[in-house]
């Protein structure tokens, strides 16, 4: 399909006087401050505004500058970041400050090509800082992006083959304003987000509707195009929270996994149908109480998990023994009164809730 210039610029001037007319009053819109809006993009990545606003808060207040960014504990950063998912975004960010004020001497890189060298920082990321804090001309292309273009130009690519980014960004890149780009990306995230949405989007009201290929074709529900890819795996899990008086034995995850650096309890994973083996946990005898063992449901990405815990009593005699074990295996002793400094994924977070912990 041919577009022409004229078509792009009709486009953009519509986008943007949506985007004047509905301003969304977001802190990181109110500065240039490269590190902050890097900070909000990174938090922003697959966390919707409602959910990543408060998290913004936190650490701009506890980190206000790239250096007490790199001078925080790996602990600090997991902590604060509780609760938002996908773990590797904060270990990035923590490596890309500690990286920025030791290697870079403090500096933020300034260019889109400079930015991409950032661990965790790809051509979205790269291209919202750009734009909004240096006002390089560089169009951000993500899911609303992607939906947005697709239907306004009836672009029938699926978007999740590999080359459908390529070309998304070809093309915003040809659309994006260059008196304004900052403005342009901003409008698109938002556009997409609030009016040209995946499900009831605002067609009845949209002042592009006139000019959509999606509405006058009524293939709205239809656009972008999307083949389903991704395998769920379902997995389960058999956590066993281990006290010994006033001590919880915690793990912490290694790579290769889920949740790499948080905290969790010992644990089995078994497969559904599969033979069951029961950790053997030394000097032990299963307490039984009320509410355990209750069953527990979590989704990820990609993954749901089922968890189930049972509690575990080791009598004072036995602690020197389980201390052993503990060193072994590679797992904590942790005071119940520390529990809450602990970086832990939401599972286990709601677990204790239910414990009253
Ligand atoms: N999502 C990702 N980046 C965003 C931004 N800068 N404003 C609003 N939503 C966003």
């Amino acid at each position: 399909m041919v577009h022409k210039t004229s078509e792009y610029q009709a486009f953009s001037h519509q986008i943007l006087t949506w985007y004047k007319e509905n301003p969304r009053d977001l802190p990181w819109r109110e500065t240039l401050d490269p590190y902050k809006i890097w900070l909000s993009e990174i938090i922003l990545q697959q966390t919707r505004v409602a959910q990543g606003l408060p998290y913004y808060y936190t650490f701009v207040e506890n980190f206000p500058t790239v250096k007490d960014l790199a001078l925080a504990t790996e602990e600090e950063v997991l902590r604060l970041w509780q609760g938002l998912g996908y773990y590797s975004r904060a270990r990035n960010l923590h490596a890309c400050a500690k990286s920025i004020w030791f290697d870079m001497g403090g500096e933020f890189p300034k260019t889109y090509d400079e930015l991409l060298k950032l661990k965790g920082v790809g051509s979205y990321t790269a291209s919202a800082i750009a734009s909004f804090a240096y006002g390089e001309v560089k169009a951000v292309v993500d899911g609303n992006v992607f939906r947005v273009l697709a239907r306004y130009f009836g672009i029938e690519t699926d978007i999740a083959g590999s080359k459908a980014k390529k070309e998304f960004e070809h093309l915003a890149n040809q659309i994006i304003p260059k008196d304004q780009p900052a403005d342009f990306n901003q409008a698109m995230m938002d556009f997409g987000a609030r009016k040209c949405t995946p499900k009831n989007p605002g067609c009845e009201t949209c002042p592009l509707s006139n000019s959509c290929f999606a509405y006058l074709y009524n293939m709205v529900s239809e656009l972008p195009l999307k083949t389903n890819k991704v395998k769920i795996r379902e997995r389960h899990f058999h956590y066993y929270v281990i006290k010994c008086g006033e001590k919880w034995v915690w793990k912490k995850r290694t790579s290769g996994d889920i949740w790499e650096g948080l905290f969790d309890f010992p644990q089995i994973e078994f497969s559904e149908g599969k033979e069951y083996v029961q950790m053997e946990i030394p000097s032990s005898s299963e307490k039984e109480t009320l509410h355990l063992p209750k069953k527990y449901r979590h989704i990820l990405s990609h993954q749901r998990l089922n968890a189930i815990f049972s509690e575990v009593e080791i009598k004072e005699e036995n602690r020197e023994e389980l201390e052993n074990w503990c060193e072994n295996e590679g797992f904590v002793l942790v005071a119940e009164e520390k529990i809450e400094y602990l970086a832990k994924p939401k599972l286990i977070v709601n677990f204790l809730n239910d414990q009253g912990i």
